[in-house]
């Protein structure tokens, strides 16, 4: 119920200390308090909201794979997408030829697209390097990321995205327990771990043997979950406190029962679900059972080219039937817990990081999510500096 809730404040200031907000409140208080202030911007009739925040990406990739976009457009096979250099595995492929330097030169230029289109928050997995070497180099890069970059980031360890080339399910699965884990927890390169919990992918079992593993080192679960079938990814994940159970597209009502009354965040991808023809995950019947909803992009080069999160809150809207106060919380307060950011982003409260963008003058908050392909963004501000 709270999350149709969105409190705004017409004629408004907002004070900045450093890089956090440290006060706001209506004109007329603002004028009479009579306050010295090193700047002032002119919100020049605008909005302010709180940046988006993207829980859920994979933005470090090499290339793209608009060649596989097109033949599926030819209702190409599965198999004769693969063999025409399509899929995971063929990014990973790319992938292994390219330097960090290409890697993050790539990425950062997404990760620049996301900032002047309002995201303040992203989180980036790993998981198209599928061996020991790969992996590590693509965490290196998140990590170069996160210390160069204005955007907040956190990093995922998605080693268990597909199988690797050269091993079987089972010689994989123990490269990622007794290798890849504990090399990424020596090096402190991931905050969480992911596991893609689906049916052709890993099943319960392995995710369980993968989340353990990772617990050790600290790392918190989000995984993907019943996106090809209901398959038993949201079970494992609640089961294992994860911080977020996402994709969801197949997800039933037992599933809705299981979340109930746990930790994890169900996260919806609506870009995914728009640009592969999938169904939407049930966001609606979520929230109508007392359940809390966030929104990513899924910003990847196979199911989801995009990471435009005003598109993923109009499509939350026009797809899932969420009110756009309910997608706008979902992209924000509800994404920033998705990635345990919440004490510190997802919404202009006293005290949090002053990541915010500033609209031209729209009439409603409605209009943001109707105006679904209008750029409405004027000024992105980010821990307190205009970007
Ligand atoms: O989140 N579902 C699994 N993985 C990605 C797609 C990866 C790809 O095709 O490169 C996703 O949609
Ligand atoms: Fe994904």
């Amino acid at each position: 119920m709270e999350m149709s809730c969105l409190d705004t404040i017409d004629d408004a200031w907002l004070l900045i200390e450093d890089d956090r907000i440290a006060d706001f409140g209506i004109q007329q208080a603002w004028a009479s308090c009579g306050m010295q202030v090193d700047a002032e911007v002119d919100a020049g009739g605008g909005m302010l909201l709180p940046s988006w925040c993207d829980p859920h990406t994979h933005i470090v990739y090499a290339g793209s794979r608009e060649a596989e976009f097109v033949d599926k457009i030819k209702g190409l096979s599965y198999e004769e997408i693969a063999r025409r250099g399509g899929g995971i595995l063929n990014s990973a492929d790319l992938l292994h030829t390219f330097s960090e330097e290409q890697l993050y030169v790539q990425a950062s230029e997404r990760a620049w697209e996301m900032i002047r289109k309002g995201t303040g928050c992203i989180e980036i997995k790993s998981g198209y390097g599928l061996n020991t070497a790969d992996e590590l180099k693509m965490l290196r890069v998140i990590r170069r990321m996160k210390e160069t970059l204005p955007v907040r980031i956190v990093s995922t360890f998605l080693g268990a995205h597909a199988v690797g080339r050269g091993y079987t399910m089972e010689k994989y699965v123990d490269t990622i327990v007794h290798e890849m884990i504990p090399e990424v927890g020596r090096e402190h390169l991931a905050d969480y771990i992911d596991v893609f919990c689906d049916t052709g992918f890993f099943s319960p079992s392995d995710t369980a043997r993968i989340l353990e593993a990772g617990a050790q080192w600290g790392m918190r679960p989000k995984i993907h979950a019943d996106e090809l079938a209901s398959s038993g990814g949201v079970e494992v994940g609640v089961e294992h406190h994860a911080l977020s159970v996402d994709h969801l597209e197949r997800m039933t009502d037992a599933q809705i029962q299981v979340l109930l009354g746990s930790e994890t965040m169900p996260t919806a991808l609506p870009g995914t679900s728009f640009f592969l023809n999938m169904p939407f995950a049930p966001a609606r019947k979520m929230i109508d059972a007392g359940l809390p909803v966030a929104v990513a992009s899924d910003y990847n080069p196979g199911s989801t080219p995009s990471g435009d999160m005003k598109f993923v809150v109009s499509l939350a809207c026009i797809k899932m039937r969420l009110l756009p106060e309910e997608a706008i919380n979902a992209a924000t307060q509800n994404a920033a817990y998705a990635m345990g950011l919440d004490a510190d982003y997802g919404s202009i409260t006293p005290g949090k990081v002053a990541n915010f963008f500033i609209t031209r003058p729209i009439p409603s908050v409605s209009f943001i999510p109707y105006s679904y392909t209008s750029p409405i963004i004027e000024k992105v501000f980010l821990n307190g500096r205009e970007v």
